[in-house]
């Protein structure tokens, strides 16, 4: 029986209705490889993208909870910055392709100047079927140098959460 979007919505629901991140967040990442290693659910949610159209498509987005799912599939290279997700949580999951991570340590948060600034900590390649996940203020930066797909679940839809400025030193 494929694995559905429906049967991923259902499953992160479960647990994030009655689990509090990030304590369950290993749960959550079996149910995104779950999904990552159907070939026909990356098939049906994660298809190439309209000449211009956006990388990011939210796939779904619980009215109840908030979380999302979303699918990003990159054509071209795609280099990201250190960033992290504000007050939200996420989870990466690799489907094609591959992802070159960072991780950056916290040396000095300044509220005052409103700057967190980071150096980097450690780097891993994600393959097809590797997930990660990001709790609150994790920082982290993508690097993509070939076409990938990838699943992202977010804690809430990121579109509406300011991210902290943070500034690399390396
Ligand atoms: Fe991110």
């Amino acid at each position: 029986m494929p694995y559905t979007l429906n049967d991923l919505a259902g499953d992160i629901k479960d647990i994030v209705q009655t689990n509090k991140m990030p304590d369950d967040s290993e749960k959550i990442c079996h149910f995104v490889s779950k999904a990552l290693m159907d070939p026909s659910f990356v098939l049906q949610n994660l298809p190439d993208r309209k000449e211009g159209s956006s990388p990011r498509e939210i796939l779904y987005e619980d009215a109840q909870t908030g979380f999302c799912i979303c699918g990003h599939v990159y054509s071209t290279k795609a280099i990201g910055f250190p960033h992290d997700h504000g007050s939200s949580w996420a989870v990466y999951g690799q489907a094609s392709g591959e992802t070159e991570m960072t991780d950056w340590k916290i040396i000095k948060d300044q509220p005052d100047e409103g700057v967190i600034y980071v150096k980097p900590n450690k780097t891993y390649i994600m393959k097809p079927g590797d997930v990660h996940f990001y709790s609150v203020g994790d920082v982290h930066s993508p690097v993509r140098k070939a076409p990938v797909r990838l699943l992202r679940i977010e804690g809430v839809n990121l579109d509406n959460i300011q991210r902290s400025n943070i500034k690399a030193e390396v």
